[in-house]
């Protein structure tokens, strides 16, 4: 039955694919808008519970342009962004200055001033060398900027490694117990307004421990803060890291973020109390929870081959028992356009999307075109077994970090990105073509070489 393809944004995954190409980006904007606002929405009215009021930070690295940028400060969401780069679709989507916060371990000068110079609301200083640049700058533009200190809470959220960020081994931020000496630097600067300490523990957290701990731990240092700066602080931002479900089987235990707020708000009025200091406003910076599932991949398969499990070492994966045989599926993108199964081991859901077909009964790998065995767009899921060439295939939840992990490995172009709402579609980022790729060899250009000295 052809009415039964899959439809998203109430329009045919096949059509959107003859219209912009194969791979395909969709995000369905009426889902991000909502998620956005139910994201903003649980998290303001717990604050507002507990009697403060709270700050949602889209976090722009998940997927940003400027048509995005601009959803979410429709929708009432200030942004994070960590580069310069970030900083200029925001500022060209329209988003007010101060509602733009600056992050990153290693901004350069010019960053820090082109931010400083264009009003952004917080900057967060995540190194001791940064306070004087950031002081600076404000000095050289005779503004005073508000400033955050990035902090370590020594929580270790359990999610993969490479996206854990708050126990001390790593890159960003300064030990919890250096805050107030830092803090005290920042303050002895007329052009430095220090408002509080920030914490981001890691991404796609699902157990809601670690962030209350981290909190908890942050706040226990405001009473010595507030009496370094001879003031209450007034803001404390707990970052983003709330996970999301890739799959059906993750669906359960995803985290829902009005249990995240009201956790968080609990434990902010508690730490507070037990602290004997105000409850300080709040800031919050999801990224992956807003837009995550709003977005869906297109792909268009081109081969498939099976290969038996018996007795090869496929085979021991227990997740394989009951299996003979594992159906590949390549598809026309990959590794270029979704990054995360060969980076976090990452899993994902796929589904035809172009015909509806017998029960789905064989193990498939999808995998993409990429010259490396690592190359896997969907590592295990099931499909029909006649899923064949020319078939669309549908992976779901790549509205976060593919796009803006995308690369162009084996000079293969990075796809389009549309918007889809009620039924209509439009380009919000063009697709590379290869012509373009090969245009930044450059062949004939005049030698260069130091002058002696
Ligand atoms: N705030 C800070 C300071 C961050 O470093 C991050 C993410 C966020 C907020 C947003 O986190 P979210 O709510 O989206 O989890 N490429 C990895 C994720 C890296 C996250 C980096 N920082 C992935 O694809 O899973």
């Amino acid at each position: 039955n052809e009415c039964r393809e899959l439809k998203i944004g109430e329009i045919r995954a096949t059509d959107l694919t003859a219209q912009f190409g194969s791979p395909l980006y969709v995000i369905d904007e009426g889902a991000a808008r909502a998620k956005a606002r139910e994201v903003f929405t649980a998290l303001t009215s717990e604050a507002e519970r507990i009697g403060t009021s709270a700050t949602v930070y889209y976090a722009g690295k998940a997927f940003l342009c400027v048509e995005v940028a601009a959803w979410m400060a429709e929708e009432g969401l200030a942004i994070d962004v960590a580069s310069g780069g970030e900083l200029s679709v925001a500022l060209a989507a329209g988003v007010k200055p101060e509602m733009i916060g600056f992050h990153g371990n290693n901004k350069s000068v010019s960053e820090i001033d082109r931010a400083v110079a264009a009003g952004v609301g917080t900057i967060i200083i995540d190194s001791e060398i940064e306070i004087e640049r950031v002081a600076q700058a404000a000095a050289a533009h005779g503004r005073v900027q508000r400033v955050r200190l990035r902090v370590n809470s020594g929580v270790h959220a359990s999610t993969h490694d490479f996206l854990a960020t708050s126990h001390e081994d790593q890159k960003f931020g300064q030990p919890l117990a250096a805050a107030p000496r830092l803090a005290s630097l920042v303050l002895a600067h007329a052009s430095l307004d220090f408002v509080g300490l920030h914490c981001h523990i890691g991404s796609q957290i699902f157990a809601t421990e670690g962030f209350r701990e981290s909190a908890k731990r942050l706040l226990s240092v405001y009473p010595e803060l507030a009496k370094l700066a001879g003031r209450d602080i007034p803001e404390l931002n707990l970052g983003g890291g709330f996970g999301i479900a890739y799959t059906p089987d993750q669906a359960a235990d995803a985290p829902e973020v009005s249990r995240i707020a009201r956790e968080l708000a609990d434990i902010v009025a508690e730490s507070c109390a037990a602290a004997g200091v105000p409850v300080p406003k709040l800031a919050f910076e999801p990224g992956r929870a807003i837009i995550g599932q709003s977005g869906v991949t297109l792909y268009t398969v081109g081969t498939t081959k099976t290969v038996q499990l018996a007795g090869s070492d496929a085979a021991a994966d227990p997740a394989d028992q009951g299996f003979s045989e594992r159906l590949y599926v390549s598809v026309d993108g990959g590794m270029s356009d979704n990054a995360r199964p060969a980076l976090y081991g990452a899993d994902y859901h796929v589904r035809i999307a172009n015909r509806v077909s017998a029960a789905d009964a064989a193990l498939v790998r999808v995998v993409g075109k990429h010259c490396e065995s690592g190359d896997i767009v969907v590592q295990r899921d099931l499909l029909p077994g006649d899923v064949r060439p020319g078939d669309t295939l549908a992976v779901a939840t790549t509205g976060a970090y593919c796009w803006s992990l995308a690369s162009n490995y084996n000079y293969v172009p990075r796809p389009p990105v549309v918007a889809v709402t009620d039924g209509r579609a439009r380009l919000i980022v063009h697709g590379e073509t290869e012509a373009e790729l090969l245009a930044k060899s450059v062949t004939g250009a005049a030698d260069w070489a130091p002058t002696p000295r």
